[in-house]
């Protein structure tokens, strides 16, 4: 995937740009997962493209960009991606998709800059934060990662990403993540679960969000299950529900065409 970098100033990141491009065709942000990179995007983008101008960033410390040495919260995420558009002049209204981790950059980013979105569709994500259980297991992981290396999340995170018989019925997909997750430097990984430990949970706030809303979800996800999502979509006013079947966490990568088919009928 061929990506720009784009100078936010103090760090640049680094961002695919494709479909048509200043051709006034709706701008979709497509924001990927940990310990990802845009690159998760790939097998949707070529559908998409036909319709939408699409805008897939590396999120900081992520992908093409360099290692995160320092600290950083979901909420800079968001801040980041405000910087992004800011500097790529883009002053439309937008759509922002986010998945997992980033459908947590994305509640950032609609309560802090609302007037920039048209739309949010929040796949595979949550609205609580993790039980005490979970964000020990977070802190863990980053202690573990900084000692052994990425193999640390590796081990705890790929046996839960996808479905188990995805991972019979399409050979290579996990190889294809896998690959993605050693990419990412240990320092990334590092503060991004720490971040992840200490996010804020947006469960109160879902009855205000007042941006159309689309909500899917993998059928057999384990990290954020459907019937989570669901009640998720039962509080956000008018929110459109959508269950790919068959798939777990990583519905753009497990089942990219029913993806796209959901999403492209919610934005256009
Ligand atoms: C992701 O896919 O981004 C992760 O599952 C997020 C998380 O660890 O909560």
């Amino acid at each position: 995937m061929e990506k720009i970098q784009i100078d936010l100033g103090e760090r640049s990141l680094a961002v695919h740009r494709a479909g048509h491009i200043s051709g006034g065709k709706p701008i979709v942000l497509l924001v990927h997962g940990f310990p990802l990179s845009a690159e998760m995007w790939s097998d949707v983008i070529p559908a998409l493209s036909g319709d939408f101008e699409l805008l897939v960033p590396d999120l900081r410390g992520f992908g093409a960009n360099q290692a995160e040495e320092g600290p950083f919260s979901m909420a800079d995420l968001a801040q980041d991606l405000d910087k992004l558009l800011t500097a790529m002049r883009i002053n439309n209204s937008i759509a922002l998709v986010g998945l997992s981790m980033g459908g947590y950059v994305a509640f950032e980013f609609q309560e802090r800059f609302r007037h920039r979105l048209s739309k949010l569709v929040l796949c595979d994500t949550r609205a609580a934060v993790d039980s005490a259980e979970a964000a020990a297991g977070r802190l863990s992981v980053a202690d573990r990662v900084l000692t052994i290396g990425t193999k640390a999340a590796v081990e705890a995170m790929l046996p839960r990403l996808v479905w188990s018989e995805s991972t019979k019925r399409y050979p290579g997909l996990v190889a294809r993540i896998e690959s993605m997750m050693y990419a990412t430097h240990p320092s990334t990984i590092a503060h991004a679960q720490r971040a992840m430990a200490a996010r804020k949970s947006f469960v109160e706030s879902l009855p205000s969000i007042d941006i159309p809303t689309q909500i899917i979800v993998g059928q057999h996800d384990v990290i954020s299950t459907r019937e989570e999502m669901n009640s998720m979509a039962e509080k956000i006013p008018h929110a459109k529900f959508s269950m790919i079947s068959d798939c777990g966490h990583m519905p753009p990568m497990e089942k990219p065409q029913e993806f796209v088919k959901e999403l492209v009928a919610f934005l256009k």
